[in-house]
């Protein structure tokens, strides 16, 4: 097989070419200068040329404070981007299929009522919430989850064999993010500061990876939404304490650092994050397997990437 991916020199993109690779399929990831979802011809040009079996959509505006301002150009690339290449696909007219990689941050994550008749569920907890299931009313609460959730509608509406998979907190060894971010401050500050009151699963590229590679193994899947995320439920507290912990395990910092748990109106960010994340992936485990992993052995993994890479 071979497997276009866009946003191939992101966080999740990187990993995804990595284990494609690993698979022993090939791989056509152009960087965005070279192919810019954001250009209807450039991309229909390329996917042309690519003669893949399948596309990935990795791309993303994921700055999710600045979108609150830069909202023109997060619709362009979150939205119209998806839509341009969910066409692009489909216009191949072949049995080409896309997978459109999307966010919890199109839950509001609050639940007043929101699943009210549902509390014999054994998995509703005492304040009443659960895990999201795909046919969960969508609430975004920023221009980031507003303008994921418009590219979702527009690549199901444009292409017939396409998925679109929602996945949750992202942590990996490339690009940015909150275990680098951690290992970095826990070194120049000697301490830190964490929110406690947003619930979530902290997702490793290389488990989000798996599950795509599992689903592409599949000659045909569902034109329908997938959750994807880890086990157990946490907070950024609970996994910065985590990731301080095994940091000093595995080397990488000398020695834990005090962490303080805060609240995320203490924070005062632009843009606001839902407060409970969590996603129900019984939907992707029924139909591609138990990919679901404990977060607590992903970082282990991937800290030792961090690590053989030089540091964060
Ligand atoms: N990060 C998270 O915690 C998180 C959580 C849930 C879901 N997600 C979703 O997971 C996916 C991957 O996220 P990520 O963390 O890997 O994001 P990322 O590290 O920010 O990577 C995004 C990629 O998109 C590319 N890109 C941006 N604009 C583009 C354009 N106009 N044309 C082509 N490529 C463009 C970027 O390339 P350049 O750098 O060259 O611009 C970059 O390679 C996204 O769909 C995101 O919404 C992320």
């Amino acid at each position: 097989m071979r497997i276009g991916v866009v946003g191939a020199y992101g966080q999740l993109g990187s990993d995804l070419v990595q284990a494609v690779l690993a698979r022993g399929w090939q791989v056509d990831g152009p960087r965005s200068s070279e192919v810019d979802i954001c250009d209807r011809a450039q991309l229909e040009d390329w996917t042309r040329r690519s003669r893949c079996d399948a596309f990935v959509n990795c791309a993303a505006y994921t700055a999710v404070d600045a979108a609150e301002t830069d909202q023109a150009r997060a619709r362009a690339i979150n939205a119209e981007g998806a839509s341009n290449l969910a066409v692009a696909v489909q216009n191949l007219g072949g049995s080409e299929r896309l997978i459109q990689i999307s966010t919890d941050y199109v839950f509001s994550g609050v639940f007043s009522g929101v699943f009210s008749g549902d509390f014999s569920d054994e998995s509703v907890d005492q304040k009443g919430r659960r895990p999201y299931r795909e046919d969960d009313p969508t609430a975004p609460q920023s221009v980031y989850g507003r303008t994921k959730l418009e590219g979702e509608g527009q690549v199901l509406e444009a292409c017939a064999d396409a998925a679109v998979l929602r996945v949750g907190w992202i942590y990996g060894r490339a690009g940015k993010n909150f275990v680098k971010a951690i290992l970095r401050r826990a070194v120049e500050h000697g301490k830190l500061s964490v929110v406690s009151d947003q619930h979530g699963a902290p997702c490793s590229a290389r488990s989000i990876s798996a599950a795509v590679v599992a689903m592409l193994e599949r000659p045909v899947w569902p034109h329908r939404l997938y959750h994807f995320g880890a086990r157990p439920l946490t907070t950024w507290f609970d996994f910065a304490t985590h990731i301080v912990a095994q940091a000093v395990e595995v080397g990488l910092l000398q020695a834990m650092v005090p962490i303080e748990a805060t609240t995320t109106a203490a924070l005062n960010q632009v843009a606001r994050r839902p407060p409970w994340s969590a996603l129900d992936c019984s939907r992707f485990e029924t139909d591609f397997g138990d990919l679901v992993s404990d977060w607590r052995v992903e970082l282990k993994e991937v800290l030792g990437q961090i690590k053989s890479d030089g540091g964060p």
